[in-house]
This record gives C-alpha cells, sequence and structure tokens, in this order.
C-alpha cells in the first residue's frame, strides 16, 4: 500500500518504520523543517531502541522518505495516518488541532478515494467528528471522491515500542466494516503471526484506547497505595505482591510499586477520560483517584530523606540516579524525579545527578542551576561524598551496580531507592548503612530491621 504519516514524533516515526518494514511505501510527512531535514541525514530525533536502524534500513530500501511537503505526502497515498499529538489544554481536555489540520488537508488535496486512519489518542467522537468535517470539505470542492474515517489506536511503551508494533499483542481498527477493510491489507503481515485484529465501531476503538491506558496506570496506582500500607504496617509489598499475582484474575504484571508513573500518555489520557466524563455528567471519582494517588506517590523520595534528616536538607549533598520517567527513554515528561529536583531545590540541597540517556533534556530544563553538577558516570556521583543517594529510575545500570563498592562509597549516607532496583538480602549482604525502599522494611546494615 501507498502510505502516508502525518506526524514525525514518536508514535508517527515508529508507525512510518515499521509500516515500511512490512513493505508498504511509506511517506513520513512534518511541518518541522528542521526535524525533517535531521531525519533525511539519517539522524533519528527520537532516543528508541531499533528504531535509527530500522529507518535507514527502509530508507535505503526506498520504503520510507520524509517531507515537509503535504501536498507530496497527499497526493498518491491510498492511507494517510494521523500520528500528531494531543497534548492536554488547561482543562485536561486533549487538543486535537493538529489532528483537524491534517484531516481537512488531506480533504482539500486529494484526488482519490482513500482512507483516513487516526493513529493518534482521541476523545470519542473525534472519528465521527472528522467524517462530518471531511464530507464537508469534499462538498466545498465539489469532489466525488470518498473520504473514510478509520480509528487505529496505538499500544506502543516508550523503550520496546518497535517490539510493541512488530509484536503487538492486539491491533484494533475501528470503523465500518467495507471502509476499514484496507488495515487487514495493511497490518496482514501482523495478523499471518498470528496477532489478533479487533475490528470495532470507531467509538470504541477511541474509547479502547483510554481504557487501556487508564487500566494500566490503576494498577500502578493500586500497588503504590498498598506500598504505603505495606511500608507503614512492617510488611513488605514484594511478598503482598508475590500473595496476590498468581490469581490468574490478578497477574503479576504492572504492579510494580515505585514513585509513581509518568510518561507522555498516562497522566494526558486519564485527564481527558476525566474531562469527558464530566461533560456528560457521569462521575469519574475511580479515574481521578489514580492521578490523586499517582501525584502524592511522587512525593516519597523527599518524604524519606525529610523523615532521615528530620527535615533539615538545606546544604546536603544529593546524589540521584535516575532522571527519565522510565528506563529505555530519554523523555522527562512527568518524570517523577523532577518533583524530588524541585523540592530539593526548594530546601537549598546541592544535586549531583546522573541519567544515561535524559541528562541533556534535564539540562534544558534547568539552565544554569548552580546547585546541580551534572555527571557524565553513575560512579561520578559517587565522588562527591554524598549525604543521600536517591535512585529514581531503575535503569539496568543502576540494578546491575556493585553495591559492595556503592556501600562503602556511601558510607554512612542512606541509599533511597525509589524504584526497588535491589533485594534486601543484596543490601544487608553489601552492608549498606541505611537502605529505604517503597513498600519494604527500611534495611540499616549491621543492626536490626526495623518497620519503616
Ligand atoms: C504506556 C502504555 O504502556 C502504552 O501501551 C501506551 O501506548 C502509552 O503509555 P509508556 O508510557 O511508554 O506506555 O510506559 P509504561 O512502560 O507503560 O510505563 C508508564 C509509567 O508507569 C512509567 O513511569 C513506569 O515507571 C510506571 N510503571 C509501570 C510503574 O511504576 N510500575 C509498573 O509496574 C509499570
Amino acid at each position: 500500500m501507498i502510505i502516508s504519516i502525518y506526524g514525525a514524533g514518536y508514535v508517527g516515526l515508529i508507525t512510518a518504520a515499521c509500516l515500511a518494514k512490512l513493505e508498504h511505501q511509506v511517506t513520513c510527512v512534518d511541518i518541522d523543517t528542521k526535524r525533517i531535514a535531521m531525519l533525511r541525514k539519517g539522524q533519528c530525533p527520537v532516543y528508541e531502541a531499533q528504531l535509527p536502524e530500522l529507518i535507514s534500513e527502509a530508507v535505503q530500501a526506498n520504503r520510507l522518505h520524509f517531507t515537509d511537503n503535504f501536498a507530496e505526502a497527499t497526493k498518491r497515498a491510498d492511507i494517510h495516518f494521523i500520528a500528531t499529538g494531543t497534548p492536554s489544554l488547561p482543562e485536561g481536555n486533549a487538543n486535537i488541532s493538529q489532528i483537524i489540520a491534517v484531516a481537512v488537508t488531506v480533504a482539500q488535496q486529494t484526488e482519490r478515494d482513500c482512507l483516513l486512519v487516526i493513529k493518534s489518542t482521541v476523545p470519542v467522537g473525534t472519528g465521527d467528528a472528522l467524517q462530518v468535517r471531511i464530507d464537508k470539505e469534499l462538498l466545498k470542492r465539489r469532489q466525488k471522491i470518498r473520504i473514510s474515517v478509520a480509528a487505529n489506536p496505538e499500544f506502543l511503551r516508550e523503550g520496546s515500542a518497535v517490539h510493541d508494533f512488530m509484536n503487538a499483542e492486539r491491533i484494533i481498527i475501528g470503523g465500518k466494516a467495507q471502509e476499514i477493510a484496507p488495515l487487514q491489507i495493511v497490518y496482514h503481515p501482523l495478523v499471518a503471526k498470528n496477532i489478533p485484529l479487533l475490528s470495532m465501531s470507531r467509538r470504541s476503538a477511541e474509547l479502547a484506547k483510554y481504557a487501556a491506558n487508564v487500566m494500566l496506570a490503576c494498577r500502578v496506582s493500586f500497588i503504590n497505595q498498598i506500598s504505603q500500607l505495606a511500608g507503614a504496617l512492617g510488611a513488605n509489598i514484594d511478598e503482598v505482591r508475590q500473595g496476590i499475582a498468581l490469581d490468574t484474575r490478578i497477574g503479576p504484571h504492572f504492579l510494580r510499586p515505585g514513585i509513581g508513573y509518568g510518561g507522555s500518555c498516562f497522566p494526558k489520557d486519564i485527564s481527558a477520560l476525566v474531562y469527558t466524563a464530566k461533560a456528560l455528567q457521569i462521575d469519574a471519582s475511580l479515574i481521578e483517584a489514580i492521578a490523586k494517588v499517582n501525584q502524592l506517590q511522587k512525593n516519597w523520595l523527599i518524604e524519606r530523606l525529610q523523615h532521615h534528616f528530620n527535615n533539615k536538607l538545606a546544604g546536603l549533598k544529593i546524589g540521584i540516579w535516575g532522571l527519565a520517567f522510565k528506563p529505555g527513554t530519554d523523555d522527562l515528561r512527568d518524570a517523577s524525579s523532577l518533583v524530588a529536583m524541585k523540592s530539593l531545590l526548594a530546601a537549598k540541597a546541592k544535586l549531583i545527578v546522573f541519567d544515561p540517556a535524559a541528562l541533556l533534556a534535564a539540562q534544558k530544563l534547568f539552565i544554569n542551576e548552580p546547585a546541580i553538577r551534572w555527571c557524565e558516570t553513575a560512579t561520578e556521583v559517587l565522588t562527591a561524598s554524598l549525604d543521600a543517594l536517591l535512585i529514581a529510575t531503575e535503569w539496568p545500570e543502576f540494578r546491575n551496580f556493585n553495591l559492595h563498592f556503592l556501600s562503602e562509597k556511601l558510607n554512612k549516607a542512606p541509599l533511597i531507592d525509589g524504584r526497588n532496583c535491589f533485594t534486601l538480602e543484596q543490601v544487608k549482604q553489601a552492608g549498606v548503612a541505611y537502605y529505604y525502599s517503597v513498600g519494604r522494611p527500611q534495611v540499616m546494615s549491621r543492626r536490626e530491621i526495623i518497620c519503616a
């Protein structure tokens, strides 16, 4: 198929590269000329495993090319994927102005029957509204062609998006059966690998995306709230989690306690769904509670520090390992690390920070901040005779770090692990003087374990 992808952002680039891999002819268009120029030079603007290789392979095979010229992308395509951003507006609703702009432009420029596919996460009913708008545009042009609108939400995780596309657990397409049939051809190679392809109404497809993300975020807030209870009651959240995970109705996945979820999706999708519910006068208290619990959990690091130092943080040298909202990405959007950094700067502490991928992005957020020392390695952070070390992102290099070496470097300084990178056994054997972790008893070396 001849496919155009509008939006060379995170979702657009993954979709473009993967569809090219599936042997389609893909044009990826973006209004950001600098971004397009970078991509044309073979540089990948997104930190994502396998993506640079996939892009260069597709470009070499002449199955993928980039342009900032809309007309070039619009005229030949059988299928137009919209993968532009839908950021939150101040009220929490999703900003779909870019989606509308692309749809109207396609309607104004295309000369052939085609399918317009909404890949971005959009409020339920957006597809219906776009269909009406497109039909109006075609009427204005006295065009006899048909542009059908389909929903095709993505379920890509940052850091494993290529894998998630090529090994999707399901593909959802929403719209009138005969109109969305071309998507069966688009995804045929994946369906041939027994990946389920679910056809449903457009509105169901749009709502399924929100429901999936809200359910995932709910599991995170659930285990975090239970970890608060475990920590206060001297229980161990790892054991509690084992105790519930064997129930097949619950399962073990997506129940890792930590300092809360971040990223560009969960927070925005929860706000958008709450907004939709409120507009319909439907109670959204459960969905709102997910966000509330998450916001509280983001304070866990600073609360442990205040507890350990009796609220006297001014002048302390605090190391932070990990800034990205999760490992495998350089994305800082809604990262829990930022909450700790801002609180510590406000408390006049000194920060010594490292992240394997997100350092540059963080430096842009805290330009010329004199109280922050930016380090090139995890070990460099330890050379600053720290008063405490925080872990905010569970990068593998932290989880595999030599704990004996770490324990020596820290000496009496507490290790405050917001992502439970280590087992209590490991920490005890390494002789870490003070170890705080989420929902588990505090470990004090060479002394009794006491409840947090
Ligand atoms: C998510 C959804 O997983 C994906 O399907 C959707 O398309 C986009 O949003 P992403 O935001 O990239 O993907 O990351 P994900 O791996 O889902 O983690 C989201 C956040 O939850 C991260 O901050 C992560 O640290 C946190 N998390 C996840 C936990 O705290 N505990 C867990 O057990 C899992």
